[in-house]
């Protein structure tokens, strides 16, 4: 970074170097004529911008590389104390370019509501697999609905995913919402088993929920579920406990694990 800064500064002293010189000398014919042919006028005025738009590719590449390290932390065999909001934005970061616009539909929106969380101890690293199975299939019900709806229509009613996140009581509650078809009840049912997909072979490995499920209920000692309703969406809900030792499952009722 320090370098592109560096080579900025060198290009502004030579064109003003340039500059100098055509002030003060007649215009020899054969200079004319080859700062035409490399247009510098067009030259001096695109590289300055050139360098300013790698320094943003630069500052990008560093939020990117910076996520990466934060989503991908190992996890020790020990919990760590860590940030779930940050969690959730470095995983909204890696599915960027996902969620970009694309030929088939605008971008989809992302509302986020983050409330003001303590670190609590977990698996960082898990949880934000956590995040992205959940946010991965909001995304590939969105790429699905491009096939019966226009780019128009989508535009008109955009795709958005909701990202909630609160302490309720001793616990952490993240909710993630999707507009999409939702599904029915048959599928609901056994969107946690192993396995389980609707997706074509390929597509999906029916894997994504069941991991979820036991990272959150089994490593710790949360509670995740979904509601969905056909035609209006899907809703995630994780809760997670403030103070929890291993092994120690805060879900009311019933076993969740497998
Ligand atoms: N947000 C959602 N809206 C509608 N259906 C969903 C949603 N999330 C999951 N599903 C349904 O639940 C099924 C299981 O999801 P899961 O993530 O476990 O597996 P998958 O996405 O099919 O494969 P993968 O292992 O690649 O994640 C999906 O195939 C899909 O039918
Ligand atoms: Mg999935």
């Amino acid at each position: 970074n320090g370098s592109i800064k560096n080579a900025q500064d060198y290009a502004q002293d030579l064109f003003a170097h340039l500059a100098v010189c055509q002030q003060h000398q007649a215009p020899i014919k054969a200079v004319q004529e080859h700062a035409e042919e490399i247009d510098l006028d067009f030259l001096s005025e695109d590289l300055p911008k050139l360098f300013e738009s790698m320094q943003g590719a630069i500052g990008r590449i560093r939020g990117i590389s910076t996520s990466l390290r934060t989503f991908s932390r190992a996890d020790t065999k020990q919990k760590v104390s860590a940030s779930l909001n940050e969690g959730l934005e470095s995983t909204l970061l890696i599915l960027k370019y996902r969620l970009k616009a694309n030929e088939q539909r605008p971008a989809i929106q992302v509302t986020k509501d983050y409330g003001n969380l303590p670190e609590i101890d977990c698996f960082p690293g898990q949880l934000n697999q956590v995040f992205m199975n959940i946010l991965a299939n909001a995304i590939d019900v969105f790429d699905e609905a491009t096939q019966d709806a226009t780019f128009e229509d989508l535009k008109a009613h955009p795709q958005v995913i909701t990202i909630q996140t609160e302490v309720v009581k001793n616990a952490i509650e993240i909710r993630i919402r999707d507009n999409g078809k939702g599904m029915p009840e048959t599928v609901r049912a056994k969107i946690f088993d192993h396995l389980f997909t609707t997706k074509a072979v390929g597509k999906g490995t029916g894997l994504g929920m069941a991991i979820a499920r036991q990272v959150v209920t089994e490593k710790h000692g949360g509670h995740l579920d979904v509601q969905s309703e056909l035609g209006q969406g899907t809703e995630f809900y994780i809760r997670l406990p403030l103070a929890a030792t291993d092994e120690n499952d805060l879900s009311p009722g019933q076993n969740q694990g497998f």
